[in-house]
């Protein structure tokens, strides 16, 4: 089975945009997101447009301030501190990667937590951590577990997921999202010996390495549930260039019971999470 993204993005923004809609009903807030994008990176371009697109489409309303390239990191902290102070502004979401003389880090940690619509904040992954209400959640670990759940349904309880990667925005909140379903969670990682026999224990197998084919079919567990995060521009064997994930698709979709297709899989999701985080900022701060 494919599990497809793109309908569970347009399911989950249709229930958005009934949110929406009740939100200005009976507490007249428009739910607004503001998208911060430093330079001229074509693939951000493509992104910012799509997400500025889809907020518009649920109701809410979408601001986009770009900058050029040489914008100072004191510049872009006084667009953030406007931001924070603005009252129709409840989601704030820098796209990254910056150019290299700002420091990402500096950057996250100036926006207001309750405004932090990718959940980049250390505020936000505390609360993640420590499993309480009000985290807002990064979007493409939210957008895993709803994919997940299309194939195996709401209880992942007893499941073991292993987790191929540990990054800050998927891989490690990905794992703790595993852990509060009760999942057994393995994070593999570039260091991990006998990733194979690892992998063969997973009922949930999330790939998020930025390698393209990189997971085998002979490392899956017959009828497992395979979340592929990857994003990878190689080129088709006539040159042309062509998006695939981390997972060796034609052949892992042979075994698994359930696989995410890249394009079409957690990518549109990713994005309808951040709509959703929107509307949950809206209501921390409206
Ligand atoms: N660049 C690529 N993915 C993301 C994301 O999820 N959030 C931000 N802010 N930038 C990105």
């Amino acid at each position: 089975m494919i599990i497809d993204g793109k309908q569970a993005a347009a399911d989950l923004r249709k229930i958005l945009t009934i949110e929406v809609a009740q939100l200005k009903k009976d507490k007249g807030v428009v739910p607004g997101l503001t998208v911060v994008l430093v330079g001229e990176d074509p693939a951000s371009e493509v992104y910012v447009r799509n997400k500025v697109k889809q907020t518009r489409e649920v109701g809410m309303i979408s601001n986009e301030i770009k900058l050029p390239n040489d914008t100072s990191e004191a510049q872009l902290l006084a667009v953030l501190q406007q931001l924070n102070n603005d009252d129709a502004v409840h989601g704030i979401l820098v796209q990254l990667p910056l150019p290299k003389h700002i420091d990402e880090s500096v950057i996250i940690a100036a926006i207001t937590p309750n405004k932090d619509v990718d959940g980049f904040h250390a505020m936000n992954s505390g609360r993640l951590l420590n499993g309480e209400p009000g985290a807002l959640v990064p979007c493409t670990p939210q957008g895993c577990i709803m994919l997940t759940k299309k194939h195996l349904g709401e209880d992942l309880s007893g499941l073991h997921a292993v987790v191929i990667g540990r990054s800050n925005i998927v891989g490690k909140p990905v794992a703790l999202l595993l852990l509060q379903e009760n999942c057994t969670v393995t994070i593999a990682h570039s260091r991990t010996k006998n990733l194979a026999e690892v992998c063969q224990q997973a009922d949930i197998l999330i790939a998020a390495v930025g390698r393209a084919h990189f997971v085998q079919a002979s490392w899956i567990k017959p009828g497992a549930t395979i979340i592929d995060v990857g994003i990878n521009r190689i080129e088709d064997e006539n040159g042309k260039a062509k998006l695939v994930g981390d997972v060796d698709f034609a052949n892992v979709a042979a075994v698994c019971g359930a696989i995410t297709p890249v394009p079409g899989g957690v990518g549109p999701m990713t994005i309808a999470c951040l709509l959703k985080n929107t509307v949950a900022a809206a209501r921390l701060n409206g």
